[in-house]
């Protein structure tokens, strides 16, 4: 028994069958209609994304018995022999296995030989970077004078690593990476006549793990598919593909925004149990937070976010309780966290904790209410009437604020008692008297343990990615930095 799988099955035959690469196609097909083809063309682009394909459907646009045209008939025997791969004046030459310039010596040679009449000899080098730069010099007199009615079409993944001597004798089409909906949509038409059942659910996850390639996504469908038939739940797909279920991200994400580290580290031990990689649980998480942001900020988040209509309303509605702000944040400090998770002697225990820090994070408004008590310690070590939100216009109007102060009101209530703390800088009007070493010494200790300072260290702690990033400002005044 022989089953042609799937990416093979649904190879496409006409430039409009091909998803995406609309600029690469309509160009193509313009270029056959005036006939105004180059003599060599470079595909270039991921992988699985439609290069070997746009190849041999404009080597059949021009050998189709019909052609030149841009709608080859699929039925001529030039047009079969080319999708089986056995016309005699289409060749398809696998650069990989074929490096050599004695290879080269050889496709020069066989260049030679007319094609049947009124047909063009084709030459598609798949993988063409992976030629030896003697095969390479070989090709450049055949690229600048090719033979009447020849093409070259070269495939790549790899456009850097061919020298430019061959890159300025090729028109270059530069192929992209499939766009969420291009694929979701090719995957609805492809199981809808399969007459596979699967849970739409399913279709985005393994969207989401293929990059953009449309090979990659009928893979994973045909390694489904071999398994369980044409009926595939959303359990067993999890299990074949070793997807992580989105649940078990947000009874992670759930608590860390309630604030409760216990739960938040019992539901990643539980995902952990069932022997999902750390590294892979934090790429997901990270995943699953900064879908939170684009949800909340993009009106119709189809193209960016791989969720269904109503995960994305769920998705919004969290969002909303809890401010965009707060998961842009959790994304830094994650993503800060967990880079060197590979490095860690146990990557889970890492990942731990930095879901425990998560989930003790400080809240947001920390920051701004912490500048607004600092300002009222710094005008006289009490808050100005009128509540600590006062105080923003009045003492500060001649400082520049530092960055990431929002404007939101200050927190009175959550001032610390109040107690001298050395000031950060004196009014300018009352220099302070200068005080001995020992005094300075004692000052410096008692800053460290106050808790206003205790809960910037935090604050800052969480922001510490912000500060690498913005570390090229100028650095600001030292605290015991005499003022005068
Ligand atoms: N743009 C596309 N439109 C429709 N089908 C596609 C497209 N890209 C890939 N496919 C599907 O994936 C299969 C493989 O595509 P193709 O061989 O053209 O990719 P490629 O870019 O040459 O990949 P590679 O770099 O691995 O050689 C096709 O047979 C088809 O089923
Ligand atoms: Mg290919
Ligand atoms: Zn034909």
């Amino acid at each position: 028994m022989s089953y042609e799988v799937l990416a093979r099955r649904w190879r496409p035959q006409t430039f409009d069958d091909v998803v995406g690469q609309s600029h690469v196609t309509v160009t193509l097909a313009n270029a056959l209609r005036s006939e105004r083809l180059s003599h060599a063309i470079l595909l270039a682009g991921p992988r699985g994304v439609g290069k070997t394909s746009i190849a041999r459907i404009l080597a059949r646009s021009l050998n189709c018995d019909e052609g030149p045209t841009e709608k080859p008939c699929g039925r001529c025997s030039p047009c079969v022999e080319i999708a089986n791969s056995t016309s005699l004046d289409v060749q398809e030459i696998d650069a990989a296995s074929h490096t050599g310039v004695d290879n080269v010596r050889e496709l020069r040679d066989s260049i030679r030989y007319a094609a049947a009449p009124g047909k063009h000899r084709i030459f598609i080098i798949d993988e063409v970077h992976m030629l030896s730069q003697a095969a390479f010099n070989a090709l450049l007199k055949t690229l600048e004078e090719p033979p009447p009615r020849s093409l070259f079409i070269f495939a790549t993944t790899d456009p850097q690593k061919i020298p430019v001597t061959v890159l300025s004798r090729v028109q270059r089409f530069d192929l992209k990476r499939l766009g969420g909906s291009e694929l979701l949509s090719r995957l609805r038409q492809i199981v809808a006549s399969e007459a596979i059942e699967i849970p739409e659910s399913v279709l985005r996850a393994i969207i989401r793990e293929v990059d953009g390639s449309l090979r990659d996504a009928l893979t994973l469908l045909d390694r489904l598919v071999s398994g369980f038939g044409s009926s595939i739940s959303e359990e067993a797909a999890g299990a074949v593909l070793d997807l992580v279920d989105r649940r078990i991200l947000l009874d992670v994400l759930d608590p860390v925004l309630e604030r409760d580290p216990a739960n938040a580290l019992s539901a990643l031990r539980r995902a952990l149990e069932k022997g999902v990689a750390p590294t892979r649980l934090a790429a997901d998480l990270l995943e699953e937070v900064r879908n939170h942001v684009v949800a909340c900020i993009v009106k119709d988040p189809g193209e960016l976010v791989q969720l269904a209509e109503e995960e994305v309303a769920e998705v919004r509605e969290r969002a909303r309780k809890h401010d965009v702000e707060t998961f842009q944040r959790l994304f830094r400090v994650l993503l800060s966290r967990t880079q060197e998770l590979g490095f860690a002697p146990r990557p889970a225990h890492a990942l731990e904790m930095a879901v425990v820090r998560l989930a003790t994070l400080p809240s947001s408004e920390s920051l701004s209410a912490l500048m607004t008590r600092l300002e009222a310690l710094e005008n006289g070590g009490a808050p100005g009437p009128g509540g600590g939100g006062s105080t923003r216009g009045e003492g500060s109007g001649t400082r520049p604020r530092p960055r990431g102060t929002g404007g939101a009101p200050g927190q009175r209530a959550g001032s610390p008692p109040r107690r001298e703390v050395p000031r950060a800088r004196a009014p300018a009007s009352t220099p302070p008297p200068r005080r001995d070493l020992d005094q300075e010494a004692r000052l410096r200790n008692e800053a460290k343990s106050h808790p206003l300072v205790r809960e910037i260290i935090d604050v800052l702690d969480a922001e510490i990615c912000e500060i690498r990033t913005h570390s090229t400002l100028p650095p600001a005044p030292a605290l015991d930095e005499d003022p005068r």
